[in-house]
């Protein structure tokens, strides 16, 4: 055999060796891993991430339970925003001109309703208070006091405005299993805020005016 030959057969055996090496490894890589940690497991969906081309997103169902059906959601935590049980059809986006969450929620009319009314602090101003000529704002006093002037309002707080920036409806099924268990601080925590009266600014010294 001319040495030529010789030389591109041994190339020809190493690489089928190396070939096969490379796909037995593979294979009991594969089967190493599915012996402990699946393909499945790995994600959130639980399904094979190589077939991510199927994979179809759980479908959001948000509630239809009409509001006044009575069904309310336990609170994520203590003082938590509670999410919205009911149906928001024809509700959303809220808009400047158009807040029909107001039109049942509002203190004065909520009890008669059967909606919990909006809470005091959503009458509440928390906002800092700067100097503003239009073109530059300026810190009006005392550092330590951090310029927040909290006081009660007339109206509803311009910030609680936007409902749903932190009330959000919540989708029926579920994704994961919510293994989370609050510890609530009030034996009604789970259905009530304890932000009432004065307790939001009990001892704070903040701007008076
Ligand atoms: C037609 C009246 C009505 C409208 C409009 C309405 N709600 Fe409600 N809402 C209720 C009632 C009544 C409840 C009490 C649960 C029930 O009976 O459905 C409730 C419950 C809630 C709760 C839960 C309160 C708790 O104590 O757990 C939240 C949060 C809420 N609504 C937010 C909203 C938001 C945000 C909007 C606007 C997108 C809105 N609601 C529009 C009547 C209404
Ligand atoms: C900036 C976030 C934010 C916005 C915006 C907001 N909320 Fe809330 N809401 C909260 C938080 C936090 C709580 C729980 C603590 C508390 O009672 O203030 C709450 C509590 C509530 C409660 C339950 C009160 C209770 O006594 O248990 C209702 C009802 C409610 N909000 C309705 C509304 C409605 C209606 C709007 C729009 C007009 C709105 N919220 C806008 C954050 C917000």
């Amino acid at each position: 055999m001319k040495l030529f030959t010789k030389i591109s057969l041994s190339i020809a055996a190493v690489s089928v060796l190396f070939l096969n090496a490379t796909a037995e490894e593979t294979k009991t890589t594969k089967q190493g891993v599915k012996a402990t940690i699946t393909e499945e497991s790995l994600g959130l969906r639980k399904v094979d991430l190589y077939g991510e081309k199927e994979v179809k997103p759980e479908e959001t169902k948000y509630s239809k339970t009409y509001a006044g059906s009575g069904h309310k959601i336990d609170r994520a935590f203590q003082d938590a925003p509670p999410m919205i049980p009911h149906d928001t059809e024809g509700m959303l986006p809220i808009t400047i001109d158009n807040n029909q969450c107001t039109s049942c929620h509002a203190p004065e009319i909520a009890t008669s309703m059967g909606a919990t009314p909006i809470p005091v602090s959503h009458f509440t101003d928390f906002r800092p208070k700067h100097k503003f000529d239009g073109q530059k704002f300026e810190k009006s006093v005392d550092n330590m006091k951090n310029e927040i002037s909290i006081k009660a309002v007339e109206q509803l707080a311009g910030a609680r405005f936007n409902c749903s920036q932190c009330h959000a409806p919540q989708s029926e099924g579920q994704l994961v299993e919510n293994t989370f268990d609050p510890e609530f601080t009030q034996p009604d925590g789970a259905s009530k805020s304890t932000w009432r009266g004065t307790k939001l600014t009990e001892g704070l010294d903040t701007l008076k005016d």
